[in-house]
């Protein structure tokens, strides 16, 4: 007979937004906090929502703007940055969902046919991996979204560093409330897995144990895109050796295609110039903190790129070292000059 574990496998599915979140009930009254004030028909506040990835930002930031879209006669937006990354993207994204027809290619058209929807309406706008746009670019897509209307920004990013050093011109009509989204502990993993089970019914029941949730929580390390995707790949494994329970080896092989996944999916969204500054790197042992930047200047121009400023390559070295591409050492001589390593 064969086995059956996955009752729901729509519930693993990384779009699927559970009826409730778990473990962010802070994150959740912060963020709803923030944007109350359009209860009394004034612009809500902005916010930042940063953290690691896996930590609950898009899923929860979706979750209050759809209890928006029913509750209040608010308009609400979501823009993903990292697919758009350009203002005009985001304008015809917003148009879109603003359901503004515009075929002119303008600006300006675009902007005059948003404010004229968006007028006297309180509207929250959420752009996702804004850390992913250029910092030029940010700086016009907040100034000229600020300009639309009553309008309340989430912005969604890893780092929060980014966002808090941007141009006078929009700090000072900003105000971000910055809420923050820390790695999540094992128990609250194991939670996460189990509300995942039990009360969205991803699995039949005995068809895991608790065991085997920890094991998950343990490897997933505080990242619940991680936890629920090896717990996926784990229960496809069981069932198509036709086991009638996940065992612990089935737990290291999803484990290990979900590293893998992560791996591929990071590299395809490197921009060209962290590719060009991991090649760089490749190509010698190490390269110093003060070279570094005139190193890939050369190889920008000969490779007929346009090199981006300093602030910018600094910003492309902290991805890389984050994503455990580069690491960092300091150099056995006197002053502050460090050595990049590829890994
Ligand atoms: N508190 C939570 N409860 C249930 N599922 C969660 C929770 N936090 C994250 N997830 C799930 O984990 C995955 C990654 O979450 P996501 O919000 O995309 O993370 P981030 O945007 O911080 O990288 C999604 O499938 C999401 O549904
Ligand atoms: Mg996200």
């Amino acid at each position: 007979m064969s086995a059956e574990i996955i009752a729901d496998p729509d519930v693993l599915e990384e779009e699927y937004i559970p009826p409730s979140l778990p473990c962010r009930d802070s994150q959740r009254i912060k963020l709803v906090y923030c944007l109350s004030p359009f209860k009394h028909r004034i612009r809500p506040y902005d916010c930042l929502c940063h953290g690691p990835p896996g930590t609950g930002k898009t899923a929860l930031v979706k979750y209050v703007l759809d209890q928006i879209r029913e509750n209040t006669t608010a308009l609400s937006f979501y823009v993903n940055c990292w697919e758009n990354r350009t203002l005009n993207l985001i304008l015809e994204r917003l148009a879109e969902q603003a359901s503004v027809v515009i075929s002119e290619v303008s600006y300006s058209v675009k902007i005059a046919r948003l404010k004229k929807k968006l007028k006297n309406k309180i509207c929250v706008i959420a752009l996702d991996e804004v850390d992913k746009l250029d910092r030029k670019d940010l700086n016009d897509v907040l100034y000229v979204l600020k300009e639309l209307g009553k309008v309340g920004i989430v912005c969604i990013s890893n780092t929060r560093k980014y966002v808090i050093t941007l141009d006078p011109r929009i700090t000072s009509r900003l105000n971000f409330r910055s809420i923050n989204f820390p790695r999540y502990s094992d128990d609250e993993l194991l939670i996460i897995l189990k509300h995942r089970i039990e009360n969205c019914r991803a699995l039949y029941p005995n068809t895991y144990s608790k065991k085997i949730l920890e094991k998950i929580a343990e490897l997933a390390a505080g990242d619940a895109r991680v936890a629920i995707q090896t717990l996926r790949s784990a229960a496809y494994n069981a069932e198509r050796a036709k086991k009638s329970k996940i065992m612990e080896t089935d737990v290291d092989k999803g484990y290990e295609a979900v590293k893998e996944i992560k791996r591929k999916y990071e590299l395809e969204r490197l921009t060209p110039h962290h590719k060009l500054i991991i090649g760089i790197l490749k190509k010698r042992k190490e390269i110093s903190s003060t070279d570094f930047y005139n190193l890939y200047k050369r190889e920008a121009d000969k490779q007929g790129m346009l090199a981006k400023s300093r602030r910018s390559f600094n910003n492309y070295l902290a991805d890389l070292i984050e994503l455990n591409y580069i690491k960092i050492e300091r150099a056995k001589v006197r002053g502050n000059v460090r050595l990049f390593k590829a890994i």
